[in-house]
């Protein structure tokens, strides 16, 4: 028995693949382009695990993954691939365009004709699993009830709108083809392998460094934070139990403020990384430009998975934080070997060195 997972060497990905090698006896075929954002070290963690296969590819590259399906014969495909960071897809949509939406095509149709020639007990077994985000409902308003899967689609930047494409035709290939799809829509996540460049990644590692911690607008928009653990294992549940094409939302059931997120972080800091002279790490933090089309609010209604695959988050916020924190502080390397070259380049022209 296998499973392709795709984009296994991100944050999230990696965590699945590690997590899944721990809960089941199978092998994990990991595909993955490895970007600026993907990351072998990520998956160290296997050592020599024989279940575990890395491929760098392309999920848009239809013979590679043609000959990966016919050579593994998985029994799901999990696509985690995705360009993921809404800054850059405000600077330039086009390798959001390219990956999310027409590699992530080509990939269905691979998968399509892989399917359509298995025997009718491992056709009606096979799942195509679509992890996607909370992004595609657009923005709450400060009192609506959290987004449920009826949400209307209303993506309001580049990257929330070509993930929503690409859920779109997700739907289609059930639809249409019966393709037997999952499609599951999280809220923000966090814990390790989180690259640098998302929220609290960067005021780890900037307050650790010194640096200002940069706050969009005035820090008031709020996000609903996932621990990347309970997503992993919402994913599995999902995969063992979900019933084909159907959506399940997740999320942490965490509300928090940029703002009060980010002064935890550095209250967490300031206990267990104390700065010179006893100063506090909030004091690094700095309220800079805006994010263009800034969504407000995203929350996640998560009755539908709890009542029919019984799942909850499981981690408290502060608790989750606090792991997350010292898992930066006891991998200096992972963060200086992912911080170097182009990371800088992005950071000195996305922040014009108020970072
Ligand atoms: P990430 O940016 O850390 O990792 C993405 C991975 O995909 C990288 O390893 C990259 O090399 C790989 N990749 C990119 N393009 C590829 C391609 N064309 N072919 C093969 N591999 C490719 O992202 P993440 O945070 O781990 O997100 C994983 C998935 O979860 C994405 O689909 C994202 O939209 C979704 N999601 C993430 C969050 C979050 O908070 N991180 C929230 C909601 C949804
Ligand atoms: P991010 O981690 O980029 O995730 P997303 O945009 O997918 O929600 O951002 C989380 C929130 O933090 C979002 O409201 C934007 C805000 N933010 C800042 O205030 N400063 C920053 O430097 C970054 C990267 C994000």
């Amino acid at each position: 028995m296998s499973i392709l997972v795709t984009g296994g060497a991100g944050f999230i990905g990696s965590n699945f693949v590690l997590h899944r090698l721990a809960v089941a006896d199978e092998h994990v075929v990991t595909l993955d382009k490895l970007t600026y954002a993907g990351n072998l070290s990520n998956l160290a963690a296997a050592g020599n695990d024989s279940r575990l296969l890395f491929v760098r590819g392309d999920i848009g590259d239809t013979a590679l993954v043609e000959g990966l399906l016919r050579r593994y014969r998985p029994r799901a495909v999990i696509n985690f691939a995705a360009e993921t960071h809404v800054d850059r897809s405000i600077r330039g949509p086009g390798d959001f365009i390219a990956t999310n939406v027409a590699a992530t095509h080509r990939l269905l149709e691979a998968v399509r004709a892989y399917w359509a020639g298995l025997n009718d007990a491992d056709e009606a077994a096979f799942r195509f699993l679509h992890i996607s985000t909370d992004e595609v409902f657009g923005a709450l308003d400060p009192e609506a009830p959290p987004f449920t899967e009826d949400a209307p689609y209303a993506p309001n930047n580049p990257y929330a709108a070509s993930k929503a494409s690409a859920d779109h035709m997700v739907r289609a290939y059930h639809h249409t083809y019966g393709l037997p799809t999952l499609t599951t829509n999280c809220s923000n996540n966090y814990g390790p392998f989180q690259f640098p460049e998302k929220l609290i990644p960067l005021a780890i590692h900037n307050a650790r460094s010194g640096r200002p911690i940069p706050l969009y607008g005035d820090g008031s928009q709020t996000r609903d934070w996932l621990n990347v653990a309970d997503h992993c294992a919402a994913v599995s549940r999902v995969l063992d139990g979900g019933t084909p094409g159907a959506v399940y939302n997740i999320g942490g059931k965490s509300e928090h403020t940029n703002l009060a997120v980010v002064e935890t972080v550095c209250q967490i800091l300031d206990e267990i990384a104390p700065r010179a002279g006893a100063k506090s790490h909030a004091e690094l933090i700095t309220f800079v430009t805006d994010r263009p089309g800034h969504d407000r609010r995203y929350a996640i209604d998560t009755a539908r998975i709890e009542a029919e695959l019984g799942w909850a988050p499981a981690v408290d916020f502060k608790t989750g934080l606090r792991s997350t924190i010292e898992w930066y502080l006891d991998n200096p390397d992972w963060i200086a070997a992912v911080t170097s070259g182009a990371y800088r380049t992005w950071i000195d022209r996305h922040y014009g060195g108020a970072v």
